[in-house]
C-alpha cells in the first residue's frame, strides 16, 4: 500500500477513523480542522492510501510549545541559557486499527522528525515532546524518546527526543 502524508484538508473523510481510543478519534473528527484552520493552535497531518486519497487512516497533530530548561536532564541542556526551550509538541498520534502494525506509525513519526528538523533550521526547536500513554512508552523509546522525570505515576508519561538525536540518526542512515 502506497501511503501519502499531507496536511489535513476540509473535505477529508474522518468519520470512519477508529484507532480504538475515543479521545483520539474524537479529536480528529471534531476539533482537528478548527484548531488548524480557525484557531491556528495545531496542525494535523494525515496518512491516506494513494488509491483512496480522502480517507484518513492515520494522523498526528503538532504545535509549538516551550518548556523550562530545568525540566530536562542536565546532560541534555548543559551550556544552554536558562530560558524556556522552544520545541515541537507532538500532541496526538494515531493509526486506524485496521492498519496497525504495518509501519504507518513509523511513517507518521518519521514525518514529525522531518518537520522538526525544518523548524529547527528555520525557527529554532530543541526537541520534540509528547505525553505518551503508559502502554506506548516503549514504542516511543524505540525512536530514542526519553522519559522526563517528575511526571505523575499514573496518566501519560512526558517524553522528549533531542533534535541532535534525530540529526545523528539521519546522518547515520545516509
Ligand atoms: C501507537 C501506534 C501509533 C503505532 O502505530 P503502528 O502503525 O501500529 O506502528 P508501526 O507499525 O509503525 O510499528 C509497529 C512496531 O511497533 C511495535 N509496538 C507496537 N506497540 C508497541 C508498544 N506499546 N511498545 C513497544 N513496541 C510496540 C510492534 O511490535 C512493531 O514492531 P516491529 O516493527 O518490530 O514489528 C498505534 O498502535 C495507535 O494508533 N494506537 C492507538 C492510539 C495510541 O495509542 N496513540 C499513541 C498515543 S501516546
Amino acid at each position: 500500500m502506497a501511503v501519502l502524508i499531507r496536511r489535513l484538508e476540509e473535505h477529508d473523510e474522518v468519520e470512519p477513523f477508529d484507532c480504538g481510543d475515543e479521545p483520539l478519534n474524537n479529536y480528529l473528527k471534531r476539533h482537528a480542522w478548527a484548531n488548524q484552520q480557525k484557531s491556528s493552535i495545531g496542525v494535523t497531518y494525515v496518512a491516506v492510501d494513494e488509491r483512496a486519497l480522502l480517507i484518513v487512516i492515520g494522523y498526528f497533530t503538532i504545535a509549538t510549545a516551550s518548556v523550562p530548561r530545568d525540566a530536562f536532564p542536565k546532560k541534555y541542556v548543559c551550556g544552554l541559557p536558562p530560558y524556556e526551550l522552544p520545541l515541537i509538541l507532538l500532541a496526538r498520534l494515531a493509526v486506524d486499527r485496521r492498519f496497525s502494525g504495518k509501519g504507518l506509525g513509523h511513517a507518521l513519526i518519521s514525518e514529525v522528525f522531518k518537520i522538526a528538523l525544518r523548524v529547527a533550521d528555520d525557527v529554532g526547536c530543541r526537541c520534540i515532546i509528547t505525553d505518551a500513554y503508559r502502554d506506548r512508552v516503549d514504542w516511543y523509546a524505540r525512536y530514542g524518546f526519553v522519559a522526563l522525570e517528575g511526571a505523575a505515576e499514573s496518566g501519560p508519561q512526558r517524553m522528549f527526543l533531542d533534535i541532535r538525536t534525530i540529526r545523528m540518526a539521519l546522518k547515520g542512515a545516509q
